[in-house]
């Protein structure tokens, strides 16, 4: 057989040697070394806060304003009740199912319990104490007395923060809109009908109604 009508050897598929191949390689992975030790180090990245480190926050709740040190994983709920000693927000489920945490930030319902004490720092935090208007109860609140809209109370805090919220989204809410407004806070002693007539009751007080007995 001739030179040129042998197949070709292992060694040189594809027309490179292995040994040309190895050579190519090894150039290449010298090169690549070059390239990074001559690259600038990677700045170090800034140490992580150790877990119970306190930062300082401010908060504004019920119109006045708190400095605090708070660790990073505390909840605003927490905050509130225990370093602040507003506690009509309620601790329920804590992981946002029952609504008894419910307070207004910013005007809207959020669950106190799902929200970091870091992330509320700029905005207008309202709890239920923040209702009372000029030492009485507030509309929500009396409508609610009015209406018998509770019976172990335990969920009816963050109810009146709902409902009060739902108002100032909305003067004049139907009931379907009323049962969407309160749709995330759970009541166990099922108490709905009456919360749904005393938030129906709350909207006209909101609009200079008389105060009446149910
Ligand atoms: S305690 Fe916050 S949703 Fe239940
Ligand atoms: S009044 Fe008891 S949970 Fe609502």
């Amino acid at each position: 057989m001739a030179d040129d009508e042998r197949p070709p050897s292992p060694d040189s598929a594809g027309g490179l040697s292995r040994r040309g191949f190895l050579t190519t390689a090894g150039l290449g992975a010298v090169g690549l070394a070059a390239v990074r030790a001559a690259a600038p180090p990677e700045a170090e990245p800034p140490p992580e806060p150790a877990a119970d480190a306190r930062l300082p926050v401010t908060l504004r709740v019920n119109g006045r304003t708190h400095r605090l040190r708070v660790e990073p994983r505390w909840s605003l709920l927490w905050v509130l009740r225990s370093e602040l000693g507003l506690t009509a927000a309620k601790s329920g489920c804590e992981r946002g199912e029952c609504g008894a945490c419910t307070v207004l930030l910013d005007g809207v319902p959020r669950y106190a319990c799902m929200t970091l004490a870091l992330e509320a720092e700029g905005v207008e935090i309202t709890t239920l104490e923040g209702l009372a208007e000029e030492g009485g109860l507030g509309a929500v609140q009396r409508a609610f007395v009015a209406h018998d809209a509770f019976q172990c109370g335990y969920c009816t805090p963050g109810q009146i923060v709902a409902v009060e919220g739902l108002l100032r989204a909305n003067p004049a809410p139907g009931p379907e809109e009323i049962r969407q407004g309160v749709a995330g806070n759970l009541c166990r002693c099922g108490a709905y009908p009456n919360i749904f007539r005393a938030a129906a009751h709350a909207a006209e007080l909101r609009q200079g109604g008389p105060d009446r007995d149910r």
